[in-house]
């Protein structure tokens, strides 16, 4: 290419980052069309050896330069230098697409459910989340908190603007959603409830899940605190579905109440109206601050923004995790109006809590769901996934519950083994409680592929 002098341009004069930009728009646009989409994949397949042993971390983790990392090298690579608090698979995910996973050996896998919901709602690697990690990486990443940091803002405005009917929600930024919780913990008792009392006690539920840190971990089961006593003080639980059971256990002395929307790691329980909208009355009658934990059922995963919403009411605290950073490490305390100026400088603080590269990607993902209208996509994907299994009429089925693209399957028995035969032939779900079922696609799923991806999970319930 000659350039306005006549001679040979160095290629930084004609590749501007306009021109890098457009080619991505490009490139982006393209990834849509299906046959595009199936001459990538099938290309992507090909190469799919000679780049994992381009790959750094095959040649790092299998400590032997240049082999070619399997699913058993790496296993083995993590067992010797990986503290071992997961039951992991034997199985390394290395590449992913929308619901689309591929694993080390080169094995190709529908994921219907999608990292426990946090690469869920825009799926894997998406275009639009990839543009803008891409962009910020090359432009900020990280600079604290003491500075302004307008990517925060935008995500704070989305979450707000969709989350409370009047204007004065605020956000604080995090990276789980353990500290989401761990943040609505303190401004509950920082706050004293909502009428500035001296309160400090916390309710839960049991069969909640409300993560792992000291205090997530004292709203939690029994199950998961062995070992780790003592607790925080004064944390109780209620039965979920029974008003009662709260009533009995709110006093002038507690501050919060978390409730999740619907019980996720609890087994798909899904809570009635009246359940949620008599928690919203007794916090508000009795000065406690209602926390609704969305961590698993936010953004956007239950066709609303925020489950909270199929019930009507608002919760003074919101915490949200997995999802809404596209994948990156995002989490955030979302205060209603009232309780917006309660965590003053000084009292609460995340050093890398929203940095630029992780509220980028969050606001994508927003974006993303408002310009594809993915709570229409939720509900109406999720309504014919519930309709698929209702019409198999599995014996062993004895109920299919949930919101959106949130669905349980209970099962009368254990579903580890049909966990295990999916995951042979290519399909990943998830089991808890023993004996739930629990199916989280990404919300971008194609028909298609959902539509395949619960054919096989049908045929093995049946086996
Ligand atoms: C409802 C709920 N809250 C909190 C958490 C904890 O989130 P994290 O693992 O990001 O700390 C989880 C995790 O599964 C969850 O399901």
């Amino acid at each position: 290419m000659a350039n306005k002098d006549g001679g040979k341009a160095r290629h930084d004069d004609w590749i501007t980052e306009d021109y890098v930009e457009e080619i991505h728009a490009y490139l982006d646009e393209m990834m849509h069309d299906d046959h595009v989409k199936g001459l990538r994949d099938r290309l992507v397949h090909q190469i799919h050896d000679e780049l994992l042993q381009a790959h750094d971390f095959a040649a790092a983790a299998t400590d032997k330069p240049r082999a070619k990392a399997t699913n058993a090298s790496l296993v083995e690579a993590t067992g010797q230098y990986l503290i071992p608090n997961y039951g992991r698979l034997p199985v390394a995910m290395v590449r992913g697409h929308g619901a689309t996973l591929f694993d080390a050996n080169g094995k190709e896998y529908i994921d219907l459910f999608a990292g426990f919901g946090a690469g869920g709602v825009t799926g894997h690697s998406h275009p639009a989340v990839a543009k803008a990690i891409r962009k910020m990486a090359s432009t900020l990443q990280t600079v604290g908190n003491l500075f302004t940091n307008p990517w925060q803002v935008d995500l704070a405005k989305a979450i707000t603007e969709n989350a409370f009917a009047q204007p004065g929600g605020k956000v604080f930024f995090c990276h789980s959603g353990a500290e989401a919780n761990e943040a609505a913990l303190k401004l509950a008792r920082l706050a004293g409830g909502l009428d500035g009392k001296k309160r400090w006690k916390l309710v839960s539920f049991h069969h909640c899940f409300h993560g792992r840190t000291m205090g997530g971990l004292s709203l939690t089961p029994e199950k998961y605190q062995a070992g780790f006593e003592p607790l925080l003080p004064g944390c109780a639980k209620a039965t979920y579905g029974d008003l009662d059971s709260v009533a009995a256990l709110l006093d002038d002395e507690t501050a919060a109440l978390f409730a999740e929307p619907i019980q996720g790691e609890g087994g798909m329980t899904v809570p009635s109206v009246e359940f949620m909208q008599g928690l919203r009355k007794l916090c508000t009658d009795r000065g406690v601050a209602l926390v609704c934990d969305e961590v698993w059922t936010a953004p956007a995963r239950t066709g609303k923004w925020f489950a909270f919403q199929h019930y009507g009411i608002e919760p003074d605290i919101l915490t949200l995790g997995k999802a809404c950073g596209g994948g990156l490490p995002l989490a955030a305390c979302v205060a209603a109006p009232k309780l917006a100026d309660v965590l003053q400088p000084g009292k609460h603080g995340c050093t890398l809590g929203g940095n630029p590269l992780c509220a980028a990607a969050g606001a994508a993902t927003f974006k993303l769901i408002r310009d594809q209208n993915l709570l229409d996509a939720a509900t109406r994907k999720g309504a014919a996934v519930a309709q698929a299994l209702r019409d198999a009429n599995v014996p062993k089925v004895k109920d299919v519950r949930g919101k959106g693209l949130m669905l349980g399957i209970e099962l009368d028995g254990p579903g580890k083994d049909i966990f295990a035969r999916c995951l042979a032939r290519g399909l990943l779900i998830n089991v808890t409680q023993d004996t739930v079922i629990r199916i989280a696609p990404p919300l971008v799923i194609e028909d298609g592929l959902l539509a395949k991806g619960i054919d096989v999970l049908i045929e093995e319930l049946r086996r």
